[in-house]
């Protein structure tokens, strides 16, 4: 199964490092970029993950974890080749913008991805899953690691691969939050195409833990 590695439980003070720790053992690093807003967390942005993308090869996407994607996606296209916007910006307490498709537009040379959290339905982005190349499914609350792993989004997931597949779209299905060897199969079974994974890939064996994420099938 395709893997991504979130630095989010990574030391701050050493990224570099921990990025090269993982060699090219890994698919791509997720960079979960926080404005203390949208979320109640607040970590880096454009300076940092500009400074990072020499330590890898390795694409890099930037989750987008802000109020006003509208505004800031264009800061992350220099060294993200995929960029993660939120579907809950559209709607109140946010609405910062009134719906995708002017954005998707805009979103010009990158690989778009839609992320929805836990609480929120599949059909709220079923609509735009012939304009974006990953549906990105949160199993936690965002805006911090090593949280527990919500089992109900596997129905989710089972229905936004029955509608991929039923319209033979090309979006990939990709799960962020609680992933380890356990959840990942889960996600796998469901129809997921990809998992994130931060504090499980943090300790341990961490090339041992990776072939098992990445022998899934
Ligand atoms: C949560 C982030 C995730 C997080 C995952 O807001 O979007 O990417 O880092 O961490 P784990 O794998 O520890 O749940
Ligand atoms: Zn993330």
């Amino acid at each position: 199964m395709e893997t991504g590695l979130s630095i989010l439980s990574s030391d701050f003070g050493k990224m570099a490092a921990e990025i090269k720790k993982y060699g090219t053992a890994l698919d791509f690093i997720h960079m979960d970029v926080m404005d203390g807003n949208f979320v109640p967390n607040l970590t880096f942005g454009p300076p940092v993950i500009d400074s990072l993308r020499k330590t890898t090869k390795l694409p890099f996407e930037a989750h987008l974890m802000v109020v006003n994607p509208g505004k800031q996606w264009k800061w992350y296209r220099k060294s993200c080749e995929r960029i993660i916007f939120h579907i809950e910006v559209f709607h109140p307490p946010w609405r910062t913008l009134s719906a995708p498709m002017a954005l998707l537009k805009e979103m010009k040379g990158v690989k778009k991805g839609i992320a929805l959290n836990p609480p929120v339905p599949p059909e709220k982005i079923e609509k735009w899953l012939p304009h974006i190349e990953t549906a990105f499914v949160m199993s936690v609350p965002p805006g911090f690691s090593g949280q527990k792993f919500d089992p109900k989004i596997l129905k989710k997931i089972a229905k936004l691969r029955k509608t991929i597949d039923a319209k033979k779209l090309k979006c990939r299905i990709c799960v962020d939050g609680g992933i380890n060897l356990e959840t990942a199969a889960l996600c796998r079974e469901a129809g997921a195409d990809a998992v994130v994974a931060s504090s499980y890939l943090s300790g341990g064996d961490i090339r041992k833990k990776l072939a098992g994420l990445k022998a899934l099938r």
